[in-house]
């Protein structure tokens, strides 16, 4: 995409991100998973991309697994809605998985809702099989209570 660069994200990132965050995720309330923590301890592994002015146009969290050998993890990964379909979560996802397999990764997992159907497109787009759980929802593997009573989420892993 002309006009969007990427950079490691910074702790500096962290008000603007915030800001934004909830709008870009159709407004839940999704701060509370975010906080500064990752902005600080994961920014070598974490990415901003911003046009020509300095503008947010999108954003990726994630790490380098500190117990599992070879696995990264991507824990927030959002795209301006102005800029959607554009390729820039793809940009996103391919330069973390150029970060990772440096670092020695063979395998990254990403987690997410199943009322979030458009991270399940994108992750299916994107390669990642959803591993199997307890339950299907419209044909999609879902782990029931992953995060807590109540917080089913869809496990995605894929081989870089
Ligand atoms: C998910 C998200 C990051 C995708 O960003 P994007 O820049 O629009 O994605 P891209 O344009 O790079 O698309 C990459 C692929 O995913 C597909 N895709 C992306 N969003 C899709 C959607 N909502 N429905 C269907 N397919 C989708 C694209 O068609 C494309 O496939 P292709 O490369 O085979 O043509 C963006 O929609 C977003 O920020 N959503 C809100 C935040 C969120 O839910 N994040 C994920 C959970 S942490």
């Amino acid at each position: 995409m002309p006009g969007v660069a990427l950079r490691k994200l910074d702790p500096g990132d962290y008000q603007n991100v915030i800001a934004k965050l909830d709008a870009w995720w159709g407004g839940r309330h999704m701060s509370d998973m975010l906080p500064k923590l990752f902005f600080v301890h994961f920014a070598s592994t974490s990415l901003a991309a911003v046009t020509g002015d300095g503008s947010l146009a999108g954003f990726l969290v994630g790490f380098v697994s500190p117990t599992l050998a070879g696995e990264a993890y991507i824990h927030f990964v959002g795209v301006d809605p102005q800029r959607r379909g554009e390729g820039l979560g793809r940009r996103l996802y391919e330069a973390f998985f150029d970060l990772a397999r440096a670092r020695g990764c063979d395998r990254v997992t990403a987690v997410t809702s199943p009322v979030n159907t458009g991270s399940i497109a994108f992750h299916l787009a994107m390669g990642f099989e959803p591993q199997p759980g307890a339950q299907k929802l419209n044909g999609i593997w879902v782990h029931p209570d992953y995060d807590g009573p109540g917080e089913d989420r869809v496990v995605f892993k894929k081989a870089i």
